[in-house]
């Protein structure tokens, strides 16, 4: 692994050495000798808002021996039109990692092909791997295994989160079950080709027949960032698509709920369902860290 670009671009086993590495490293947290990242500095260019993946990538870049510099775009000359092609030739002769968060997915894939340098997508429109690693880490965490699961995806399922759960079940074989308005479902040749690399997705319009059975009912925020503009209508559309107590009791018993964050309690969420599942939520979150070392550490290894 060179980079790590999209949930899409990696196999399976790279998926799991990934989790592995990360339980061991959330165990070893602070005993650890091995600084990877020494002498190293990692660049993160964001461009959008962050609290996880900021904080996440900065204690985690120090704790494997590197420093971290924190580029936000309103302040470099990307915020002002320098194409992301001069900017990675130029950050590429400079720092040895780039951790991105922007809008096009073609821009990191851009980076990483002319900066010569590691590059992380820490949340494009497209995907939001990091994200996904730590899910699944924390699913191991509480189901003991990936194997055999049932998940429903209920909200926004062409959003980054959406389109990282059909490749990690594209890639993992769990069921995934989508469950969206039909005018926010993901195109259906996304699907198709998820599907034909092995993944058992389905999507309707009913949350609590995606939820029936379930093991994991995850959600997202209606509004993505960028999507601002359309947040009265996606509040109208989405409306129905909410993790409540009906669609909960429709899991299956014992059922965790997670969610990415930031949450919008009473829009994707209510907040009694958000309490009762708080533990594994921030569990997630904490899993950010570990994940993401796990994954600097390989492309550290293996690198470019
Ligand atoms: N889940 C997540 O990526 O959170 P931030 O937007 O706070 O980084
Ligand atoms: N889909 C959300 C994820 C936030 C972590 C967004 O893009 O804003």
């Amino acid at each position: 692994m060179k980079h790590l670009l999209s949930i899409e671009s990696l196999t399976a086993p790279e998926i799991l050495e990934i989790l592995d590495l990360a339980a061991k490293l959330k165990a070893t947290r602070g005993k650890e000798t091995h600084k990877p990242l020494s002498g190293e500095c990692w660049g993160l260019l964001f461009s959008k808002s962050s609290t996880r993946t900021r904080v996440s990538f900065e204690v985690g870049i120090r704790e494997l021996g590197g420093d971290a510099l924190f580029l936000s775009s309103s302040e470099i000359q990307l915020g002002r039109g320098e194409p992301i092609e001069d900017t990675a030739r130029v950050l590429g002769r400079m720092i040895h990692g780039a951790v991105i968060r922007t809008f096009k997915q073609s821009d990191i894939e851009t980076f990483a092909a002319l900066s010569g340098i590691p590059t992380i997508n820490a949340l494009t429109d497209e995907e939001h791997p990091c994200q996904i690693l730590a899910d699944l880490q924390t699913i191991r965490e509480l189901r003991g295994s990936l194997d055999g699961l049932k998940i429903a995806f209920i909200g926004d399922a062409d959003c980054n989160m959406g389109r990282s759960w059909i490749w990690a079940a594209a890639r993992l074989g769990f069921e995934l079950r989508l469950a969206c308005p039909e005018l926010y479902c993901p195109p259906a040749e996304l699907i198709a080709s998820a599907q034909a690399a092995g993944g058992l997705i389905s999507i309707t319009e009913n949350p609590e027949e995606a939820a029936s059975g379930a093991d994991i009912l995850y959600t997202d925020v209606w509004v993505s960032m960028g999507k601002e503009e359309e947040s009265e209508h996606r509040a109208a559309q989405f409306g129905p698509y909410q993790i409540n107590d009906r669609v909960v009791a429709a899991a299956a018993p014992g059922a965790h709920v997670l969610h990415c964050l930031p949450a919008y309690r009473g829009k994707e969420i209510t907040a009694e369902v958000f309490e009762r599942h708080a533990d594994a939520i921030f569990q997630q979150a904490e899993n950010r860290l570990h994940a993401q070392k796990a994954v600097m550490t390989l492309l550290r290894s293996e690198g470019v």
